[in-house]
């Protein structure tokens, strides 16, 4: 027994699939066709896609935003787990990735619930602004360039509703967001950074969940 996270090996890991990962056909096809990626990192784990589709489907999600889509995994897990009339807004910046997305919704079933958007996602995001779709989401997921996270967060703050949940992946940053380096780019120290101020934000309730590479769940009060 241990009162402390227990880490997770390969072997472990692997366990922890085999015990509780849940998928349909199509997820575990994105995902074997994703692991061929030369980009293949990007994706969260399965465990947390399964986490975000568990969490949407529990809190009844209807309003879906996705900052960085990849091939389309997390996008998918939560589309499929969404209310019947559910709709997400998903930003990204690269056709030959989203393109992958894109094909394995159809082959899901959930393409017509995806408003997919290519542009810079702060974009995006100030257009969902302008367009009046403040406080109109339940849940958010960050998850692209780290440099822009905290100005991801300000305006999922504004979009997202009372209640609702901002996910906020990559928050350990393999490790490198507890003590950053001089030599380390900046993404990492502005991770660092983010991290802490987060801790005592009076805006949301917080929970930092050591999974894939450390996950950010904050209530927005
Ligand atoms: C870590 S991957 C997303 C992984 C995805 N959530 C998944 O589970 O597979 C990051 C994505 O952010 C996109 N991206 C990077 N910079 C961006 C920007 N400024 N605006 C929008 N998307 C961006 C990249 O093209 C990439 O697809």
């Amino acid at each position: 027994m241990t009162r402390r996270t227990v880490a997770l090996d390969g072997a472990l890991s692997e366990y922890l699939l085999q015990i509780g990962l849940t998928e349909t056909p199509v997820m575990r096809e994105l995902r074997e066709f994703t692991a061929t990626h030369r980009q293949a990192k990007m994706q969260i784990a399965p465990e947390q896609g399964q986490f975000l589709g568990w969490l949407a489907q529990l809190t009844g999600v209807r309003r879906y935003l996705e900052i960085g889509v990849f091939t389309g995994y997390s996008t998918l897990a939560v589309a499929q787990a969404m209310q019947a009339d559910g709709t997400a807004v998903a930003c990204d910046i690269t056709p030959a990735f989203t393109d992958i997305a894109r094909e394995y919704w159809q082959r899901a079933g959930v393409a017509d619930r995806i408003e997919l958007r290519l542009q810079a996602a702060l974009d995006t995001l100030d257009a969902l602004l302008a367009e009046g779709q403040a406080d109109s989401f339940d849940l958010a997921l960050i998850d692209a360039d780290k440099p822009n996270y905290r100005a991801y967060f300000e305006a999922c703050l504004k979009l997202v509703r009372r209640g609702g949940v901002i996910a906020i992946d990559n928050v350990f940053l393999s490790g490198r967001a507890m003590a950053p380096q001089p030599q380390d780019p900046p993404g990492v120290h502005l991770i660092h950074a983010f991290n802490a101020e987060l801790v005592r934000d009076p805006r949301v309730r917080l929970c930092v969940l050591p999974m894939g590479d450390g996950m950010t769940l904050a209530t927005r009060l």
